[in-house]
């Protein structure tokens, strides 16, 4: 079998088709345990930080359940209340962390914070989202597709539409081109992932079998889709003074009924690793509402709460998938 014990999970340029398939079998397995209420608990006498510096329901939710699922001890440390970042450094936090903890969840702004902490910890140090990245949404992403298509990875036709240069349009291309699907971003031309990551994946593809679209062309780029997939058109982070561009370019790139319609599967899903604009009933979303008349933004509230939305499931596989990179890097 694989170990991945002591390793860090930063981003999934790190692990191998093999290894992503070894812990998408250990989140469904894990699954499965626990549904069928024979968990076993693979953590036990561990302790784990969570450091949030940007807010979550779902990670958090994940990682503090997952680990009192398998027997471990959590500590949540948030955006305030901590030393780190104001009076102590990364450097020296994560040392520190590393000497009362087993393992550290991070979630923040730059990459580099992350591979800092893993840097300086000698722990495994777990990604739950960055400015550039968010590996563990992939894994729940990637887990709900075969859990609702019954196919190989590598004959997945995976189609991002949106923000294309956001954390999760990266994870998910990264993912895709490891095993092998036939990626597709659709985005609006100022929207695109970096060049430097395309061509990474790119490279990726051509072991794998992947292919890597970019393409402002929806038509082209969602026919056939077997997933579906969109995010916030404004990540956390960002300034407001861009919603209004935002909203200007990718208007027409909303997830609609017309949208699916143009995959031309009957069978095809919706993924989004929410939160979701589905409708602007919330604080933020009424404020967009009230500034610029729009009822939705990325995703149809049709589409999100029809026949072809698994977002639930996704949004509960973040918990089993989590859980499964815990126990690979730091179980017994
Ligand atoms: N999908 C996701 O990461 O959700 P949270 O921001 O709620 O953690
Ligand atoms: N791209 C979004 C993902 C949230 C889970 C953000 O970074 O805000």
């Amino acid at each position: 079998a694989f170990n991945l014990r002591n390793r860090n999970f930063l981003t999934l340029m790190d692990f191998s088709a093999k290894e992503i398939h070894y812990l998408l079998d250990l989140a469904a397995e894990l699954k499965r345990a626990k549904y069928a209420g024979t968990e076993q608990p693979r953590l036990s006498k561990k302790n784990i930080v969570i450091l949030f510096e940007k807010d979550s329901t779902r990670t958090r939710c994940s990682f503090e359940v997952a680990a009192l699922d398998q027997g471990a001890h959590v500590t949540y440390l948030g955006p305030t209340g901590s030393q780190m970042g104001k009076k102590e450094s990364i450097a020296d936090t994560a040392r520190v962390l590393g000497r009362i903890y087993d393992g550290i969840e991070y979630r923040g702004f730059d990459q580099k914070v992350v591979e800092d902490l893993a840097a300086y910890s000698g722990v495994p140090v777990w990604n739950g989202l960055t400015d550039a990245d968010h590996p563990t949404q992939v894994l729940a992403d990637f887990l709900t597709a075969q859990e609702h298509l019954h196919k190989p990875y590598n004959q997945m036709v995976f189609v991002y539409v949106g923000d294309g240069r956001n954390n999760v349009a990266n994870a998910l291309m990264i993912g895709a081109a490891k095993l092998g699907m036939d990626f597709r971003i659709v985005a609006p031309e100022g929207l695109f992932p970096s060049d430097r990551l395309v061509e990474q994946c790119r490279q990726l593809a051509e072991g794998s079998g992947a292919k890597i679209t970019i393409t402002p062309d929806i038509a082209a780029g969602v026919v056939n889709a077997d997933v579906l997939y969109t995010d916030v058109w404004v990540s956390m982070g960002e300034p407001d003074a861009v919603w209004e561009q935002r909203i200007n370019l990718l208007q027409l790139y909303q997830v609609n009924s017309r949208m699916l319609a143009m995959t031309y599967n009957q069978n095809v899903i919706f993924e989004h690793c929410l939160p979701a604009f589905h409708d602007l009933n919330t604080q933020i979303g009424k404020e967009i509402h009230r500034k610029f008349g729009l009822t939705a933004m990325e995703v149809t509230d049709e589409v999100f709460e029809g026949p072809h939305s698994v977002v639930f499931d996704e949004a509960e596989n973040r918990l089993h998938t989590i859980k499964a990179v815990m126990v690979a890097t730091l179980g017994n």
